[in-house]
């Protein structure tokens, strides 16, 4: 069988369980969705959201670039959280990279990979900021591991940047930030980082509203 063929089957079969537990479930799902969750997590094929969280289809809206990176230039990104953050009014941003990451590990290598170096730059603006505490780490996979952890850091930065996050912070004391860790070689999370709403941050980053 052609393999894509194996996943519009599997897909009639899932449909089947969701029904037979739940007889309203998709047309309940179809009047709205009320996710608690913004994921903001690596495209990587091995971290999907729901899956390793146990989560069901209505409650995580989620965006994934290659290396999980809250980009200020990223309009797709920004449109998400602007959703999520003013529309949705999520409660929760959790940001997860992972051990292994290949992003990161490219990030810290010299290879070139084409327009994916330009993506992955601020990865290196990171190592650089923190370089001591990476090459601390010994052989390239753990420098890589702990670049894994500084990133996901950084990335929990740039939301505070944002002004969708500041204005949100300031009118509803929502949402609050988690940095979350995933090991692809256990299959088990592990919070980092937790930045409740109205945590300073540098007053040259900080918007009057
Ligand atoms: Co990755």
């Amino acid at each position: 069988m052609d393999s894509h063929k194996r996943l519009l089957l599997a897909n009639k079969a899932w449909v089947q369980e969701k029904i037979n537990l739940a007889p309203n479930f998709f047309l309940d799902l179809a009047k709205e969705q009320k996710p608690e969750f913004l994921w903001i997590g690596c495209s990587d094929s091995r971290v999907p959201a729901e899956e390793v969280t146990g989560t069901q289809p209505g409650e995580i809206f989620s965006h994934r670039n290659i290396a999980n990176l809250v980009n200020h230039t990223d309009v797709n990104l920004h449109s998400v959280l602007s959703f999520a953050v003013d529309h949705l009014k999520v409660n929760h941003i959790i940001v997860c990279g992972h051990y292994g990451c290949g992003g990161v590990k490219a990030a810290l290598s010299q290879q070139r990979y084409g327009i994916l170096d330009e993506w992955l730059r601020q990865i290196k603006d990171t190592y650089y900021l923190h370089q001591d505490e990476v090459e601390a780490m010994g052989d390239f996979n753990r420098q890589a591991d702990k670049l894994v952890e500084l990133n996901i850091h950084e990335q929990l930065r740039n939301l505070m940047k944002t002004k969708i996050i500041q204005k949100a912070w300031i009118e509803e004391k929502r949402p609050m930030l988690h940095g979350w860790v995933y090991d692809v070689k256990d299959g088990l999370l592990k919070s980092l980082y937790t930045i409740e709403p109205g945590t300073p941050l540098h007053e040259v980053y900080q918007f009057e509203f």
